[in-house]
Order: C-alpha cells, then structure tokens, then sequence
C-alpha cells in the first residue's frame, strides 16, 4: 500500500530528528562545520610533519529526553525555539588531546576563526570544580549557511586530556549508580585521583617538551 510522503518520514526519523524537526539539520551542521574545520588543520600539519595534538573527538546531538529534562529544570517550556536559544548543548563536541598546551593550542585555533563567535569559556582547568572536574568549556556560535538565511547555532565543545576525560567518563558513570556505600569515600578517592592525574598531566607535558628541546637542538646544532 501507498504510503503518504508524511508517514515514510516519520517512521524513518529518530526521536531527536522528531523533537528537533528542521532545526537538526542546524545542529548537524554546526558539528559537521567545527569537526571538518578541525580536522583539515590535523591534516595540514600533518602533511608539515607538524605533532597532531588531537587525540580523538565525539560529538552529539542531545536526546529529546535530556532536552526536555534542561529546559524542565530551567522552569522553560519544552519547545525547539527554547532548546536552540536558551540552552547551549544541544550540539556537543569533546575534543581530547594528548597534552596539556594541546588544549589551549584547541583554544586558540578556534578563537582564530573569525566568523565563528565565542560566547563563553570556561577554565575548569585552571579552576577545577570543587569534585576535581577539570577540562576547558567552550559555548561557540557557528554560522550555518542555508539558501537565503544565516543561522548562528550554539555548540559546546569540552576540550581535555586523554587522562582527564578518562576520569570524567568514570566519574559520570558512578554519578549514576544508586545506594552506594561509603559514599564520602568514594567522592574523596575521586577527588585523589583527579588531582593524581592532573599532576600526571603535567609530567607528561614536560617529558614532551624535553624531548622537543633536545629535538630542536638535533636540527638547529
Ligand atoms: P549544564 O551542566 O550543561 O546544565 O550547564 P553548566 O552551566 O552547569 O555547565 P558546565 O560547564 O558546568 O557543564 C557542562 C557539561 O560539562 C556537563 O553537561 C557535563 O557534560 C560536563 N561536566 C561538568 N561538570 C562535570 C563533572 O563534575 N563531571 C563530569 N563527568 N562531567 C561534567
Ligand atoms: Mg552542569
């Protein structure tokens, strides 16, 4: 039987791309126009033999459920405008580096970038959260170009280490477990080992910037 072209699309869609509607297309695209961006620097400096100081990236669009549960929470209704003006995160980028400078190296190139905005930073970092949190937040707006209008879409991007976003990612998970015992330990050994790879982080970048000094001594006598 027949189908309406309505009916063929509903039952292909997701529920983001069902609570979103067209404004998806927004929300890939400002993933799609910061990870392409990213990605043809890695591959220029590549082609210089210069270090790649991205690890990997992740990006996401949020679910309609945790949407909804923001805007909720943020006493707002639960409507697409809201979700695309009031919220930040609706398009995420984690960007996880292999060093330290590699972050802000992150930072920079993305401040470069005349026609993207930077709204908001902010420097867990140098700040961690009182849980030992650390990682450096960037609320973005990236121009997407359609046939007759520019649209500025909010992203958020979490530029970390590799070590930090291995504790942040245990860290979530155990956020979510219920009716554990000894709860302040927990929280405190969390905290320990935070601080433990945060100094790690660091020795990790002055092993690196030993080595590229006695590189540079090699090319230059
Ligand atoms: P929302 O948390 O998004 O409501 O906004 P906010 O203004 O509190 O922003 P913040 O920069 O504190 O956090 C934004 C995102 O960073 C969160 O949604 C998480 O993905 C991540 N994040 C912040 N704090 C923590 C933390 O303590 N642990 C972990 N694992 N992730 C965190
Ligand atoms: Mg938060």
């Amino acid at each position: 039987m027949l189908q309406t072209k309505h009916d063929i699309v509903c039952e292909s869609w997701s529920t983001e791309q069902q609570f979103y509607q067209e404004a998806y297309v927004l929300l890939e695209g400002a993933i799609t126009e910061v990870l392409s961006r990213l990605d043809i620097i890695r591959k220029y400096r590549a082609m210089k033999n210069a270090k790649d100081p991205i690890e990997h990236c992740k990006a996401r669009i949020k679910s309609a459920e945790s949407m909804g549960e923001k805007l909720s929470r943020r006493g707002l209704p639960i409507t697409v405008e809201n979700a695309l003006t009031e919220i930040y995160d609706a398009a995420g980028i984690r960007v996880v580096c292999t060093f330290l400078d590699d972050i802000y190296w992150v930072v920079d190139m993305l401040r470069n970038q005349k026609d993207i905005a930077v709204m908001k930073e902010k420097d867990y970092i140098r700040d961690p959260k009182p849980n030992g949190y650390r990682s450096y937040h960037m609320i973005l707006q990236v121009p997407i170009h359609l046939e007759d209008q520019v649209h500025m879409v909010y992203c958020e991007l979490q530029i970390r280490t590799i070590a930090m976003d291995c504790w942040a990612s245990l860290e979530h998970q155990l956020k979510y477990k219920k009716d554990i015992p000894n709860q302040d330990m927990i929280v405190g050994e969390l905290k320990r080992c935070a601080d433990e790879i945060a100094s790690t982080d660091l020795n990790f970048q002055a092993i690196w910037d030993m080595i590229e000094e006695v590189q540079q001594d090699d090319i230059y006598g």
